[in-house]
């Protein structure tokens, strides 16, 4: 089986390849030595950049002119020299989260401190402040919840006022239980994780990293206090772009070697002999958690072998609209597949020794002014679904998380209390650290707000001013930060790289330069591929969606194929012959943007059909212009199969194809696709189309025909694309992927679109006003008919689903009783530090079981799916997806399969209480082979 090699190192059962231990080369070092902070040899990092803050009120207007940061410099007129972000996003903040969440005593914190931020603010800012200050008038209550004692007045204070660390209370070590049980909370190491087998999801138990976590913060905790303030800021702030040899770099502090941070979310970017994994699309479609941890396990060890410490993913943001340009770096339309896939992804990089990077948190659903553009969503729903994969990202053990672009319900991301703080911080227990996104910090106090390390470090790409360096220096020196939320910061920072034993000697240096990869002085050019295509070509097959299957497919020993369209072959310029992925020529298999590898080859479908047809003695014949139709007829015409290759394309918003400024600008499939298939199957009556597609498409044009015999939705699957969809086309790869999204009829039945528009000057609001309908949620909820259902997949062959029962788990440690207890009576989950996270809430509570046969004619495998339907009073949508496994049967074949649901699976954000809590009334719910074929039915026993 392709798998065993993957399979014997995820179990540890085989030494890791030579060159993951390869002796260290002190290269990066002398490329970084002029950056260097050791205060003896070189000037600390901070000071090559700007320093203009001494007082506080300067320091929270601006450390640079406002028009020097380019997001920013629209913002700057009428407002002087007060950045914008701060002070409208502060205030929107305050009033959102509060609007939100009144009754938590967290909420009413996070309006002392943006009180006290913005008394600290210039006079220029006054007139803004008006508003701000009167909606702040609750400054008694919080003081009689006993937080800090800092200045909530009027606005009348001018003094130098004390930023404490943060406005809600967390210890570095909120971990969800200090007494793991056995067998439901065991303690974990991120070298050693529970197998994909023994997932929570699947009865297995809650991984408990508090005590690495621990032992990583004590370690941090002893180098910090060695370190000055100096020292610990240059730990916060990277050292510009191009400043080092990654796309992101810390410098040498004493003999803390620094780090390196590499994109990307699919494999090792910039730099050569690196594997080209599928991307995170194709990963979600399989729906195959072990598949999933061997692609992070695979792409952490190649990071690690290449010198990385940071690898910049997995990236998580949901496909909320269909034409988001990077949904295909992440993992679908559906909160649990996303955290699922989130949590298995980051279990495999981190146990290659890398640390990940959960991105980008969070709200960043489309490109379009994606710097300027704020998502504005309800508390119920931020928890529900789009903080959720990031609070398995925190449960997985992710060293660090990405805050993104755009602003939160109009305060930045990356400056945005409510988010970092409290959110992600307090209630996920998060113990890391957070980075900027590249240039997505708006000013020095976003260090308050959660902010850990920008990056790359300077205001604008090689400005030389940075919004830490010098400038929080100054801030801590003037007493606008407390000194301990820098000491924090190094703390979170240096914990993640003790975390991951990359204090290591033997943990290897940069040996590649991701701005200079010709630089033969700078690159090493070390093969880091070992034989992981084989599990690129298992995803690539396992992904690939079959959607329509007129009984012709497999293909058994076809006379005659004729293979059309231009995805169907090379591109003329080569794998890598746009730069960063930026154009569509030849086989799609990857996106384009930063979420890009360099390919070190690519299998194309025609080229991968003829080496098959050898053996079959298959005649194979092709057109590959999509644009000359009567050629095209012409050549199809007598051919036993005419296969047909289509795609469509989207990425980041720094490159634009073909009139697509990252996201599409609509759903058709790209290259006068539609009229292409059209014309083969008025030609051809066994028309099969294989679409390499980076979300939904509209295939209405075309799939009734009858002519068009099957259809593969075979995502983006990275180098082995065309030996993973001749794998499939042959039935050696029986399909079992599954659709991570809904494929609708019209763009317009999608409940929520991309917002296009919005002036220089604007801030564009993104109304997320559909809530929990997203996806299925809402064609469910509206009875629209979709073309093809999230969770659909066809196979060659068939499964019944029978002998339904359900269960509820034995709790016989007392830990937690009391706090069950209140869940059972319908009480919300307390406000404390990693209450969302808490092993209580997640450990196993109710089990299904079911049974699975293979009733059809060959091996296959399964995807059973269970959702669950709340009672009308919970307000949430019909079906909700909460369970799903992967079985393997052979013909004939019956399997047994358990799924676990925990307290969390079952519950609802309340966001007066903010809290979790169990809805009044009956759950019920549905284990089926999608989100509308469902098989058998229950009822929750709690
Ligand atoms: C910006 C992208 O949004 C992010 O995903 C990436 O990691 C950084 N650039 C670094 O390339």
């Amino acid at each position: 089986m392709k798998l065993s090699t993957g399979l014997r190192v995820a179990l540890g059962l085989v030494q890791l390849a030579p060159w993951v231990d390869a002796a260290p080369s002190s290269a990066s070092e002398s490329t970084l030595s002029t950056l260097s902070s050791a205060p003896s040899s070189a000037p600390p990092v901070s000071s090559v950049f700007t320093s203009v803050a001494s007082t506080p009120s300067s320091a929270v207007s601006s450390a640079v002119p406002i028009t020097s940061s380019p997001s920013l410099s629209t913002l700057s007129s009428g407002v002087s020299s007060v950045p914008a972000s701060t002070v409208t996003s502060a205030v929107s903040s305050v009033v959102s989260s509060a609007a939100s969440s009144l009754a938590s005593s967290s909420a009413l914190t996070s309006l002392s401190t943006i009180a006290s931020i913005s008394n600290s603010l210039t006079s220029a800012s006054a007139s803004s402040l008006t508003s701000v200050n009167a909606s702040l008038s609750t400054s008694s209550v919080v003081a009689s919840t006993g937080s800090p004692t800092f200045n909530t007045g009027t606005g009348t204070e001018t003094g130098i006022i004390t930023i404490p660390i943060a406005p809600v209370s967390f210890t570095p070590f909120p971990v969800p239980s200090d007494s793991p049980i056995s067998g439901v909370f065991v303690e974990t190491d991120p070298s050693s994780p529970p197998s994909p087998e023994q997932a929570p999801a699947l009865g297995g138990p809650v991984p408990d990293f508090g005590k690495a976590w621990s032992a990583a913060h004590s370690k941090a905790r002893a180098k910090v206090a060695q370190l000055s303030l100096e020292q610990k800021v240059n730990l916060t702030t990277g050292v510009g772009w191009e400043g080092g040899r990654c796309v992101g770099n810390i410098p040498t502090v004493g003999d803390f070697p620094g780090l390196c941070l590499e994109d990307s979310p699919l494999g090792v970017r910039d730099t050569d002999f690196v594997t080209a994994f599928p991307t995170g699309i194709t990963a979600a479609a399989t729906w195959n958690r072990t598949l999933i941890r061997l692609r992070g396990l695979f792409m952490g060890q190649e990071h690690k072998a290449k010198g990385v410490n940071v690898a910049l993913g997995p990236m998580m943001n949901m496909g909320r609209i269909a034409q988001g340009g990077r949904n295909w770096e992440g993992f679908g339309a559906d909160p649990f597949l996303s955290g699922e896939a989130a949590y298995e992804t980051i279990l495999g990089m981190q146990s290659g020794g890398i640390q990940a990077c959960a991105k980008h948190y969070i709200n960043n659903e489309q490109e379009h002014k994606r710097t300027q553009e704020s998502s504005n969503v309800d508390d119920r729903t931020q928890h529900e679904i789009y903080a959720h994969p990031f609070m398995r990202s925190v449960q997985a053990g992710v060293a660090s998380i990405m805050c993104s672009y755009n602003l939160v319900n109009d305060t930045y991301a990356c400056d945005n209390n409510k988010t970092l703080n409290d959110i992600l911080k307090r209630e996920f227990g998060f113990q890391g650290y957070v980075m900027s996104d590249w240039s997505a910090q708006h000013d020095t106090m976003s260090a308050v707000a959660g902010l850990d390390m920008t990056m790359p470090g300077d205001i604008t790409f090689n400005s030389g001013t940075s919004w830490f360096g010098q400038n929080l220096t100054d801030f801590v020196l003037n007493g606008t930060i407390a000194a301990s939320r820098v000491d924090d910061m190094a703390t979170r920072i240096l914990a993640s790289w003790y975390l991951l034993k990359q204090d290591s000697a033997s943990y290897p240096t940069v040996n590649f330069n991701a701005f200079f990869p010709l630089d033969e002085s700078t690159n090493e050019h070390v093969d880091v591929q070992d034989d992981h295509f084989t599990v690129v070509r298992e995803i690539g097959a396992a992904g690939a969606v079959l959607l329509k299957n007129d009984g012709v497919l497999p293909l058994v020993k076809p006379r005659s194929i004729v293979v059309v369209g231009n995805d169907s072959g090379p591109s003329v310029y080569g794998p890598n012959g746009f730069s960063d992925r930026g154009g569509d020529d030849g086989i799609l298999a990857m996106g384009w943007g930063s979420g890009t590898a360099q390919f070190p080859y690519l299998i194309d479908p025609l080229s991968a059909i003829q080496t098959r047809a050898i053996k079959d003695h298959t005649s194979v014949s092709w057109w590959r212009s999509n644009w000359e139709l009567p050629g095209v007829a012409s050549v199809v015409q007598q051919q036993s199969a005419a296969i047909v290759f289509v795609n469509a394309d989207s990425g980041e918003d720094y490159i634009t194809v073909d009139g697509n400024e990252g996201d599409r600008k609509n759903l058709t499939l790209w290259g006068n696709a539609d009229q292409l298939i059209t014309t083969v199957a008025n030609n051809n009556n066994n028309t099969i189309v294989v679409a390499h597609s980076v979300g939904p498409a509209i295939v209405e044009a075309w799939i009734e025909h009858p002519n068009v015999t099957a259809l593969i939705w075979a995502g983006v699957p990275g180098q082995e694309a065309g030996n993973s969809i001749v794998d499939v086309l042959y039935g050696d790869y029986n399909p079992s992927g599954r659709l991570p999204y809904t494929i609708a009829k019209s763009p317009s039945d999608y409940s929520a679109q991309l917002i296009t528009g919005g002036g220089p000057n604007d801030i564009l609001s993104i109304p997320y006003t559909e809530g929990l309908l997203i996806d299925y949620r809402h064609f469910d909820a509206n009875n629209i008919e979709p073309r093809f259902e999230f969770g659909f997949g066809l196979s060659y062959t068939e499964f019944q689903y029978f002998n339904l029962k359900t269960s509820t788990v034995p709790q016989s440690d007392s830990d937690s009783a009391a706090l069950e207890k209140a869940w059972a009576a319908g009480k919300a989950t307390p406000i404390a530090e990693g209450s969302t996270t808490a092993a209580w809430l997640h450990r196993p509570l109710v089990k299904v079981t079911f049974q699975v046969q293979n009733t059809g004619g060959v091996a296959g495998s399964e995807i059973p799916q269970l959702y669950i339907h709340h009672p009308a009073s919970a307000g949430e949508p019909p079906s909700v997806l909460k369970g799903f496994t992967d079985v393997r049967l052979a013909k004939g074949q019956t399997k047994t399969v358990t799924l676990a649901l925990s307290r969390y699976d079952l519950s609802i954000w309340d966001t007066v209480a903010q809290g979790w809590v169990k809805p009044s009334g009956k759950i019920t719910f549905s284990v089926g082979a999608s989100s509308r074929d469902f098989r058998l039915s229950g009822t929750i026993p709690v």
